[in-house]
């Protein structure tokens, strides 16, 4: 199997856990997400969505110092792509917050920032793996974003659109899906990178998971 459809089935495979037992995901999917929740979630991406850029610029001169041009060229691309997405996230806070029931915080969670320092490690490591987490990312947008978007909407009664960074990005990402077999066969050698990318992967799942544990217990916070 491709190191492209590994990496697909390890991300579906990972929504499937987070649908069964993640409880701020299963409180999304039943209606019962509260506002609290949906502000730490929202803030916290934000965040994230802001660093990608910056992300992008560490990993092209870092892909570009050992040589790798290719590469290089495919994170500026990327990172073109990328910018002003945090707005979508600015909209989305003003929408969940507009009725201003609860006092909006507006923090970085430490496991947002544990994910953060996570993902510069593995561009200083090597730039390579970084192509595992941007996939990781994308797809799992993909897999979970419209029915976490639409519940978040029709169940929680969240206002409409007020999920888009998270709406927006899986509407741009499905595009590019299809297009990781050849990025994956074009950027790397996949023999020698299949295991320790699947492994980036795994790793990147524990600490993604700290953040959801974290958008659940935010609820507890602001009740
Ligand atoms: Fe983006």
């Amino acid at each position: 199997m491709s190191l492209a459809d590994l990496l697909k089935k390890r991300v579906e495979l990972y929504w499937a856990h987070l649908k069964t037992n993640d409880p701020f995901n299963r409180a999304l999917l039943n209606g019962t997400a509260t506002q609290a929740m949906a502000n730490h979630f929202l803030v916290n991406v934000r965040y994230l969505v802001q660093q990608t850029p910056i992300h992008l610029r560490k990993a092209t001169a870092k892909a570009e110092k050992n040589g790798e041009e290719k590469l290089a060229k495919f994170f500026k691309l990327k990172c073109r792509e990328e910018q002003g997405h945090d707005r979508w996230a600015d909209s989305d806070i003003a929408k969940v917050n507009q009725r201003r029931i609860i006092e909006s915080n507006s923090e970085i969670d430490p496991s947002m920032k544990g994910l953060v320092k996570h993902i510069e490690s593995i561009i200083d490591y090597d730039p390579v793996h970084y192509l595992a987490y941007i996939f990781f990312a994308e797809y799992l947008c993909v897999v979970a974003g419209f029915e976490m978007a639409e519940a978040w909407e029709k169940k929680c009664g969240f206002p409409p659109n007020s999920m888009s960074v998270i709406s927006n990005h899986a509407e741009l990402d499905q595009h590019h899906v299809h297009e990781w077999v050849d990025i994956t066969r074009d950027l790397l050698d996949e023999d020698k990178y299949k295991a320790p990318l699947l492994e980036t992967v795994e790793e990147t799942i524990k600490v993604h998971q700290q953040f959801y544990q974290s958008c659940w217990q935010g609820k507890s916070h602001a009740a």
